[in-house]
């Protein structure tokens, strides 16, 4: 039951949560005990609680260890704790634990922080791309899988941490891959500086080549290095692939704590499913009794209009019964709305959570009764012959399915949606393949080589990529110039490109921008690329968005665009500027958004990654500069480097991609939609009922030739 129902009542319009046995909330230090006592027991009840001690041995016993239990358990918010209390943070080290999703990882550490009673990057931090909430005394240190990887380059032997958790390892995304494979071999190499000691996994059937296989690392230098505990962690994982990759390593199961869910499906498939979403929220609201709602959504524009249309359907219903919050949950969420969706219900109302995948597992919402499922993700999709990576929207598998219905039932019986028939279930895949296996791999080929990897065929996989893949990469690299004939970092591009956290296509921008005088420019614009949707254009105002959309429009492509909106929203800021106040700053922007039908969070995001990249652009020595209206200038150097995605305008009007020879269009949003250039670049392809290119600007077809001879050349 959530927190607030037991209140009971509706319609009230009080948002401050209550906490029992305290009717005021007007003495702090009260509310921080009461709290303080609650967290306290809410951790004792936890179901890893009663097993602390065997746990904490068997990490003693065992330099591996696989830790499996269901969502909620308290393996991402204990099991750390545990082992800083048992001593494993001593001589000055570190606990890690990497999370697949940025969200996670920062609302963990804060409530691991508050759990503790510490302030946030003291004992307790994170870090993510673009965002470090670590000091010098930071022992629990909750991160990306990412991240990890990246600290990897600068320390190759992680010699910071005693402990690493990869949690989440079930989701497989290709870090975590990476870092299994990695990790082994840390693990391995730590172990031999310290007298060839043996390894604790004493398991007979082990096929651990302790010491006989080489590492991939540079002969050992001779320091002693501490052992490396590593522990991979998830909730629905099959222990046995992963223990039989990691040598025969123990697995542990944590019982959970798991209500009956009851499971409906509809009669027929549903024709628009966001429609099916929006009669399910209401129908429970109307006719379920007590208890919040989690919907499964597949991305930020999808959660954005689902959560307005919510808004305008409340407005039509009784005064009674509009007592619903709703709250949305993606990655690219700035942290502190993210932090919102775990705050108690406010009085007589019900939560509606409208999430992406993030809620399957990573992140786990208390209150939760209701779940409405219609059954889709959105996935990343690789064609290696093509060279081409999409985003497209897929049927979940039937392991995902089941983890979403479990959040219904974590606290009491609950009932899970499904918006599609049963016969579909059947039909499913059983669990998600590998990202591994289906992304491009010049991102984390790059990060391997610069680790030192000679031979990436032949790196420790747990599950090897397939060849093809992997060669296309290579040679992208190399048409990158980030890589030598000899497959070594070119210098100094390739190094330049391997220490700057983006996308291979993206960093070989920045660095070539230096050159173009327009470096202002492209970070700009791959900021406002890194984040998903800038504008936005509600149904029944779509004209007025398009209006106010023509004011930043460029000839030039969405890319001018993008640096038109950055700019103004500069400008208008600077103009306001009064007091030099954050929270006054964001006000003003947000009023300034919704004006401009801009999505405030996507240009927020864009501004802080913009400010983080400049940021690494200016320790690496790039020449910053702008070129100011030369705008020529500017997409010459988008040509030179987003070669790769060019496309040319066919004689019926659709244009095709150079690199790949596939029939696109270019997406409705682009302010190129309606122009007939000859030649664009993008940099991105979507499937949807066709394919499409999105963030598209016109270039000169000669300069493909001119700027990347290396492939055109060889392309003819
Ligand atoms: O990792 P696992 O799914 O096993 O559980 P967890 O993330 O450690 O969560 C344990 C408990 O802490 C859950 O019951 C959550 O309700 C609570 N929690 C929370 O209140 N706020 C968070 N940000 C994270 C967890
Ligand atoms: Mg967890």
């Amino acid at each position: 039951m959530s927190p607030s129902m037991a209140q009971g009542g509706t319609g009230t319009s009080s948002h401050s949560p209550q906490l029992n046995g305290f009717s005021s909330s007007n003495n702090p230090k009260a509310n921080s005990f009461a709290r303080r006592q609650k967290i306290s027991q809410q951790r004792r009840s936890l179901p890893i609680a009663s097993v602390e001690r065997r746990l904490v041995e068997e990490v003693k016993n065992n330099d591996t260890l696989i830790v499996v239990g269901e969502t909620g358990s308290g393996k991402t918010t204990q099991l750390p704790q545990f082992l800083f209390d048992a001593g494993f943070c001593r001589d000055g080290k570190t606990i890690g634990i990497t999370q697949p999703r940025r969200v996670a990882a920062v609302t963990v550490a804060g409530r691991v922080a508050e759990e503790c009673g510490v302030e946030l990057g003291q004992k307790v931090g994170y870090s993510i791309r673009f965002d470090d909430m670590t000091t010098g005394s930071t022992r629990i240190k909750y991160m990306t899988d990412g991240l990890l990887l990246r600290e990897a380059l600068l320390d190759p032997y992680l010699s910071r941490y005693s402990v690493l958790i990869i949690d989440e390892a079930h989701e497989r995304t290709v870090p975590t891959d990476v870092l299994l494979g990695l990790l082994k071999d840390v693990q391995k190499t730590r172990l031999r500086s310290i007298n060839g000691r043996e390894s604790k996994n004493k398991n007979p059937n082990s096929n651990n080549e302790e010491g006989a296989q080489s590492s991939i690392f540079k002969p050992f230098q001779g320091r002693k290095l501490p052992p490396l505990k590593l522990i991979i962690m998830s909730a629905s994982l099959d222990a046995r692939i992963f223990s039989e990759y990691l040598g025969g390593a123990k697995a542990v199961h944590v019982q959970g704590r798991q209500y009956p869910v009851e499971i409906l499906y509809t009669a027929h498939p549903q024709s628009d499913y966001l429609e099916s979403v929006l009669v399910t929220i209401f129908q429970v609201h109307l006719n379920e009794g007590p208890g919040d709602i989690l919907v499964f959504l597949t991305g930020q524009e999808e959660i954005e209009s689902v959560e307005r249309t919510v808004h305008e359907q409340l407005r039509q219903l009784p005064e009674g019964k509009r007592n619903i919050v709703t709250y949305p949950i993606f990655s690219s969420l700035p942290s502190e709305q993210q932090m919102r969706v775990f705050a108690p219900t406010p009085a007589g109302f019900r939560k509606v959570i409208l999430a992406t995948n993030i809620a399957e597992t990573s992140v786990t919402i208390p209150g939760i009764k209701y779940v409405i499922d219609p059954g889709f993700v959105k996935a990343r999709s690789y064609d290696p012959n093509k060279g081409m990576e999409s985003l497209i929207v897929i049927p979940t598998s039937k392991a995902q399915a089941l983890q979403r219905s479990g959040r219904a039932g974590r606290e009491a019986p609950g009932k899970c949606f499904r918006l599609y028939p049963e016969s579909e279930f059947e039909k499913l895949e059983d669990s998600t393949k590998p990202e591994i296996k289906r992304c491009n791999l010049s991102n984390v080929i790059l990060q391997l080589i610069a680790l030192g990897v000679d031979d990436v065929p032949g790196f420790d996989f747990i599950e090897k990529p397939s060849r093809i893949a992997i060669v296309k990469s290579l040679e992208q690299l190399f048409l990158l110039g980030a890589l030598t004939d000899e497959c070594k970092l070119s210098n100094p591009v390739g190094h330049q490109m391997a220490r700057l956290p983006l996308d291979p296509i993206y960093s070989k921008a920045i660095v070539q921008a230096s050159s173009f005088n327009c470096l202002e420019e492209m970070l700009i614009t791959v900021a406002m690329l890194s984040a998903e949707s800038i504008f936005y254009s509600p149904r029944e105002k779509s004209e007025e968005a398009k209006t106010a959309m023509k004011c930043f429009a460029s000839p030039e492509g969405d890319h001018v665009t993008l640096i038109n909106v950055f700019r103004a929203a500069d400008e208008f800021l600077e103009k306001r500027k009064t007091v030099t106040s954050k929270d006054k700053d964001d006000k003003i922007l947000r009023k300034w958004c919704k004006e401009n039908f801009i999505n405030s969070r996507s240009l927020r995001h864009a501004r802080d990654t913009y400010r983080q990249i400049r940021g690494h652009a200016e320790q690496m020595g790039l020449h910053f500069a702008s070129c100011g209206d030369d705008l020529l200038q500017f997409r010459r150097c988008l040509a030179a480097s987003f070669f790769l995605n060019a496309a040319l305008r066919q004689p019926e009007g659709a244009y095709r991609a150079l690199a790949s020879g596939q029939a696109v269009r270019i997406h409705p949003s682009s302010v190129l939609n309606q122009t007939k250039a000859d030649c664009v670049i993008f940099n991105e392809l979507v499937q949807t009922s066709q394919k499409y290119i999105r963030s598209v600007s016109i270039i000169d077809y000669l300069w493909l030739t001119e700027l990347a001879p290396q492939f055109y050349a060889m392309a003819k």
